[in-house]
């Protein structure tokens, strides 16, 4: 055999891995799109911006509650849960928040993306919040984008490293921060080059995609998402930095569900659905630049450490072979359309083995 080309990887057994940033949703739409999750993933970061957001203690106690109770039985998944930081946020609530067990608060600036309307307008307005968040351990998750409407919006990542994050971790040392679903070659060299208190998570869908994704053979609803594709040079150096076994960038879907009569419409909605094939994605990512070997420090290792939480026990096993994605699901009374609905996907996840 010639050693200069090794056979391709066909099958990959790994431990289980968990997704750093996903939206369930609530009622009826939950019960469609927890059990994709729970199917893959051991742990999930669930984000707060339901209508209206999960800004206490409590309000994340019973959302827990009602994700748990759409866990098919037989699957072991757990919910980590989030706040939503506002102006208001107290430094008390914080407090009470970890001791419920919330792991995390989630920044949106106000007006970025999603059922944002209630998020952050200046963030020295959540300087109390941050310093008791500091204090406590719990992490801040950051939607880094300016919203600054003369910004291009394919600046909006850059120009929030330098006018938001910057200062932010300056007057913030040891707060942990994750920069999240990163999109650019400068938030994946600002993070690699930062310290220990900084991580970020990666989608599927910027790995696999760029902009001209949205636009290929006409205006394409289910691959807009905030922050939005860019260019080819960012997606390959977000693949690098995903590929790369350094220790700071971790698997975030960011897996947005939305009805498709709201994407595939005169005003879409931002959000591409990924959980039905999470895995799947992202090893068809990896696989694609030789990098499948890799898949599993980046999608279950670097998060839980980063988290301080232990690695899972169980495994899993990917093949590649291909199969068809559902064109869609009953989503409450409307329809979700996943990302690549109807298409062949590469690898496909075969077990979940108990340790
Ligand atoms: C998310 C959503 O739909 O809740 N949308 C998205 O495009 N990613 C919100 C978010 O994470 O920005
Ligand atoms: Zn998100």
């Amino acid at each position: 055999m010639n050693s200069a080309f090794p056979a391709a990887v066909r099958e990959l057994t790994m431990t289980r891995p968990d997704d750093w940033h996903l939206h369930v949703r609530d009622g009826e739409a939950l019960r469609t799109v927890v059990p994709h999750t729970a199917a893959q993933f051991g742990r999930a970061i669930i984000m707060p911006n339901l209508r209206p957001p999960v800004t206490t203690a409590a309000q994340a106690v019973a959302y827990r509650q009602r994700i748990r109770a759409g866990v098919p039985a037989g699957m072991k998944f757990e919910p980590l849960m989030t706040l939503y930081l506002t102006d208001n946020l107290a430094a008390d609530e914080i407090k009470r928040a970890r001791d419920a067990g919330v792991v995390a608060v989630k920044l949106y600036p106000a007006g970025a993306t999603t059922h944002s309307d209630a998020g952050v307008t200046d963030l020295r307005k959540t300087y109390k919040a941050l310093e008791a968040m500091q204090r406590e351990g719990l992490l801040l998750l950051l939607h880094g984008e300016v919203t600054a409407p003369e910004i291009d919006l394919f600046d909006r990542e850059a120009v929030f490293i330098e006018t938001q994050l910057i200062p932010l971790r300056r007057d913030f040392p040891e707060l942990k921060i994750v920069f999240e679903h990163i999109t650019t070659r400068e938030a994946a060299q600002y993070v690699r080059d930062a310290d220990r208190f900084l991580g970020a998570t990666i989608t599927a869908h910027h790995l696999l995609y760029n902009r001209n994704a949205l636009f290929a053979g006409g205006l394409r609803p289910h691959y807009y998402c905030l922050p939005v594709l860019k260019r080819e040079v960012h997606r390959i150096a977000l693949v690098d930095a995903a590929t790369s076994g350094n220790c700071r960038f971790f698997l975030g879907t960011d897996s947005a569900p939305h009805p498709a009569r709201l994407k595939e419409n005169a005003s879409g909605c931002a959000g591409c659905y990924t959980a039905h094939a999470a895995i799947e994605l992202y090893a068809e990512a990896f696989d694609a630049v030789g990098a499948i070997n890799q898949l599993e420090v980046f999608a279950s290792f670097n998060g839980a450490d980063f988290y301080g939480l232990p690695r899972n026990q169980e495994r899993i096993t990917l093949k590649k072979e291909s199969w068809r994605s559902p064109g869609s699901f009953v989503f409450g009374e409307a329809e979700l359309k996943p990302l690549r609905a109807g298409e062949i996907l590469a690898w496909k996840l075969e077990t979940v083995a108990s340790p």
